[in-house]
């Protein structure tokens, strides 16, 4: 009996790499679960490729149930039809997994305006999309599990990804907010930062010159996706986990680490006086913390 007989999943993105680990993770785990997608480029251009029901024969011969969609996340209208093909399908929808993604990274001084629109639109707006649909369902059923995914690009930041680091410190604004909005009926919002070997990284993973560490693996991220989607993780709202290697982690919440006062306020002249004394000496590196495996 796995961890989630008799409910109902999406997930986005999730012909290839890390979301059809998840689909997969899922569908073993008992959910029937909707394969949604458009089989795009890594930059996101069209292709005549339908990986989504590659994964839905991959699940119906493992005995699971599945269906294919191939609506964009980008477009509204689109992330309607991927949840009604759950409701048309399964009758309900429980588990929201925000997956799908692409990558244009350039430099801010090389990026155009439609770099930053395509990535914003498939990561923040394609997460907005679907779970404005979805909600409606959890909410009418109070009981629901949705898990964005998220990057560290975007908690700290990372050279080349202006678009996507926004994109996914978007996401985890939303995740905050719908942790509040939607905890009241029974609908937990949290979010993953994975990693895994998928072609979003193996320009990374060809640079390091060696072969691909079995820590490196995206069927790694799946198990933890799974409990979120649980009853047995109704306690977990709100929160951002991750996988590095073999361990999962909780990163803290943002939160103040150091104050300067001055009763009626401060000038310039003044903080440049006493900056370094006080909040000057907590300032924080920036950037992604790359895994052991590929930094030895
Ligand atoms: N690979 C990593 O190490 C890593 C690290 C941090 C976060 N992530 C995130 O994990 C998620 C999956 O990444 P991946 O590495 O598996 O990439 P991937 O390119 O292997 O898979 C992404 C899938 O999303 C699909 N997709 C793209 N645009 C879509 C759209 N508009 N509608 C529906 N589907 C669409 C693609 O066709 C593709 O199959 C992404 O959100 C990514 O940002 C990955």
């Amino acid at each position: 009996m796995g961890l989630l007989e008799g409910k109902v999943a999406i997930v986005s993105g999730s012909g290839r790499g890390i979301g059809r680990e998840f689909a997969l993770c899922l569908a073993i785990e008992g959910a029937a679960v909707v394969v949604n997608d458009i089989g795009a480029t890594l930059d996101g251009e069209s292709t005549t490729e339908t990986p989504a029901q590659s994964v839905v024969a991959e699940i119906e011969a493992l005995g699971g149930r599945a269906v294919a969609n191939a609506d964009s996340v980008t477009d509204f209208d689109g992330a309607a039809r991927i949840v009604q093909s759950a409701i048309d399908a399964f009758g309900r929808v429980d588990i929201l997994v925000n997956n799908a993604g692409i990558v244009r990274d350039k430099t801010l001084l090389k990026m155009d305006e439609s770099d930053y629109d395509s990535v914003i639109g498939v990561h923040q707006k394609g997460t907005f999309n679907l779970t404005r649909h979805a909600a409606v369902h959890m909410k009418a059923q109070e009981y629901g599990r949705i898990i964005n995914i998220t990057s560290s690009a975007g908690l700290r930041g990372n050279f080349g990804q202006t678009n996507y680091g926004a994109a996914k410190a978007a996401i985890m604004g939303m995740t905050f907010v719908w942790a509040l909005e939607l905890g009241r009926y029974g609908i937990t919002v949290n979010a993953v930062a994975p990693a895994g070997a998928t072609r979003m990284t193996a320009s990374l993973y060809e640079k390091s010159g060696k072969e691909v560490p079995a820590e490196e693996n995206a069927a790694l991220n799946a198990p933890l996706v799974a409990f979120l989607a649980s009853e047995a993780a109704a306690h977990v709202n709100g929160q951002l986990l991750g996988r590095t290697e073999y361990a999962y982690t909780l990163f803290q919440h943002p939160k103040q680490i150091g104050w300067m006062w001055r009763d009626g306020g401060w000038s310039a002249a003044q903080i440049a006086e006493d900056f370094d004394k006080c909040l000057g000496q907590h300032l924080q590196p920036v950037g992604m913390v790359m895994p052991k495996s590929m930094a030895k």
